[in-house]
């Protein structure tokens, strides 16, 4: 995944300024190089730097056009040539990207053959050579400029989105098919933006057009022509008004996104819940009229998709719950009485996306459950719950996780005609939240992950709802502090997983006040009694455990804090680690790639 980012008529004269702004709130998106491409008097300028953009700046000349990108490698190993954007042989065409061209090698051979000469390992770098070879020696205009774009376009395999900027017309052109671009449009200063996520633009409009598949922009600093890359035909649209402040894509004085986002737990629960149930009640036909319900995500969306499972079973209804990348192996049993319910921050991973494509193709329902608003899954779903935590900005997902799992929570209290029952656990959970997350409980992590930071190995373990919790847990501490953890279900330890235990290996207990109790007390005696160290995470204290962290007693509820638990952990381990906490080492935001 990569972050795309352009301007036409920047009111100050000085694109690369407004794209590296932009480029540094798209930096979530991928984070091992970066680049932009101005247009001057005479010629295209470009720079191009590996690692990430950080407090980088930018000294391109002044212009009022230009391109930039954010890098997370796909093709090419992360040197500067391979960043973006990238030129022709001519130096008049210079490209961004966003996803993979499936066929690049076989597009690349051809025009190798023809002469052309390439500088990168990229798979982006054939679409410059594409549009070269497409208006070699010809004098064009805008339009045969756009009819050769589209062309080239076209012929690329894959879910792509790419942006170009010509150096003749001094025009950009952007084309979507399955990778996300938004076009923004600030009327007053007359100035056009693509990005690939809104909150780059948050600054500049809130007027916003979402690219749908298969659509392309046309921006010239006269006009702009939003067009049907099917049928090459202009296209009428209407522009959408972003509701969210500019300051939600800010750290607001917090250290790092990441805190930020853990903290506004304490509200976004609440909100999810209370903006969401007219749409929670509209969804239940779709669950009446279902045979089978199967939940799917992909890392922390499938953890949500699991506990989902374990929730509507405690409501008494059946369903399933699968990774989305391995959703194919039982793909043969959807059939149009299937109810998908597809859960994602971003709306863009590309294993849910497919997973979901396949299931549409059986004539199964879809539901999603999604944050990023304009998202590719809301687009294909027949219905979607937006759970409006706004921007999630640090990599590692935690506001949103925990809203998604309310909403999952509110539909099985719902279908189970007890919603009523639930809204008031979940009113009852963010006054606890309110409460507890605060600064004290913070230093008693802080303690905590001073007490673990050279610790190699932690193990979790929970049961019923503490399990899926305790994977979530786990995830947390190895995405943010780089620390192998794993979670278990604390039943299975006496089938294998004891042997790993070795005096004062450090274990972590997640319980609620539930029926379970006794028997993780039990298992965590069993880990005791092998000189293992234990860490309880619950709202009750035991004798067995050696270091202790009260969370709220909120019933099914109490993984919320638990697992809020596992967030701080991995935060301040990472900090202790030296690590970026919103940007840890070889992740990306959303998966836009297979
Ligand atoms: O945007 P999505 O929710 O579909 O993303 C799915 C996963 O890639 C994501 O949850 C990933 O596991 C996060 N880094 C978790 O913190």
């Amino acid at each position: 995944m990569c972050g795309i980012f352009a301007v036409i008529n920047d009111k100050k004269n000085n694109a690369s300024q407004t794209i590296i702004e932009g480029l540094k709130k798209l930096e979530y998106r991928g984070y091992d190089s970066w680049g932009i491409a101005v247009k001057t008097k005479n010629k295209l300028v470009v720079e191009k730097h590996i690692g990430k953009i950080g407090n980088a700046q930018t000294f391109l000349p002044l212009s009022n056009i230009g391109i930039g990108h954010t890098r997370w490698a796909t093709h090419g190993g992360v040197f500067d040539k391979n960043a973006h954007p990238h030129l022709d042989c001519n130096n008049q065409f210079a490209v961004i990207h966003n996803g993979i061209v499936e066929n690049y090698l076989e597009i690349k051979e051809k025009l190798i053959k023809k002469n052309h000469k390439f500088l990168s390992e990229t798979d982006t770098e054939i679409i410059a050579h594409m549009i070269e070879e497409e208006l070699k020696n010809k004098d064009y205009s805008i339009d045969d400029l756009a009819k050769k774009v589209f062309k080239s376009f076209k012929k690329l395999a894959g879910s792509n989105a790419v942006g170009i900027l010509d150096a003749k017309t001094e025009t950009i052109i952007a084309c979507r098919n399955g990778s996300p671009l938004v076009f923004g449009f600030d009327e007053k200063n007359n100035q056009y933006f693509l990005s690939s996520d809104i909150p780059a633009l948050l600054k500049h409009t809130k007027n916003v057009y979402f690219l749908n598949d298969n659509e392309a922009v046309v921006l010239n600093k006269n006009f702009f022509q939003v067009y049907d890359l099917i049928k090459e035909i202009p296209k009428k649209i209407n522009f959408e008004k972003i509701n969210l402040k500019s300051s939600s894509a800010e750290k607001e004085g917090y250290p790092h996104f990441l805190i930020k986002e853990i903290d506004e737990q304490k509200k976004t629960i609440l909100k999810t819940a209370e903006k969401n149930i007219f749409l929670i009640e509209k969804s239940l036909k779709y669950f009446k009229k279902a045979k089978k319900i199967i939940f799917i995500g992909c890392g922390t969306a499938y953890h949500c998709a699991l506990l989902a499972k374990y929730l509507f079973a405690k409501n008494g209804f059946e369903s399933d719950a699968y990774q989305a990348n391995e959703f194919s192996a039982f793909s043969n049993l959807i059939n149009k009485k299937t109810l998908i319910i597809a859960i994602s921050q971003s709306g863009e991973t590309a294993d849910t996306i497919l997973a979901v494509k396949s299931a549409k193709n059986k004539d199964a329902k879809i539901i999603s459950i999604i944050n990023n608003r304009g998202s590719t899954l809301e687009r294909i779903s027949d219905f979607f719950v937006p759970i409006y935590t706004g921007p999630e900005i640090a990599v590692v997902s935690t506001k949103a996780f925990t809203s998604q799992l309310i909403i999952t929570y509110l539909l099985a209290k719902s279908l189970n005609f007890k919603q009523k029952e639930g809204l008031k656990n979940i009113k009852k959970l963010s006054k606890e939240l309110n409460k507890w997350l605060n600064q004290s409980l913070k230093n008693k992590i802080i303690d905590l992950a001073k007490k673990l930071l050279k610790e190699n190995h932690f193990y979790i373990i929970g049961k019923d709802l503490n399990y899926p919790a305790s994977l979530e847990f786990a995830l947390k501490i190895k995405e943010t502090a780089y620390t192998h953890a794993e979670a278990f279900a604390s039943g299975e330890l006496k089938h294998g997983v004891i042997a790993l235990i070795e005096k004062n290996t450090p274990c972590f207990v997640l319980a609620s006040n539930d029926e379970h109790k006794n028997d993780i007390i039990s298992s965590a005696t069993e880990i005791k009694a092998r000189n293992g160290k234990i860490f309880g995470i619950a709202p009750f204290e035991s004798k067995i455990f050696d270091f202790f962290i009260q969370t709220p007693d909120i019933k099914e509820l109490t993984i919320i804090p638990n697992i809020i638990i596992g967030q701080l952990l991995g935060y301040y381990l990472g900090i202790g680690k030296g690590a970026d906490p919103d940007k840890p080492r070889n992740l990306a935001k959303s998966v836009t790639v297979k």
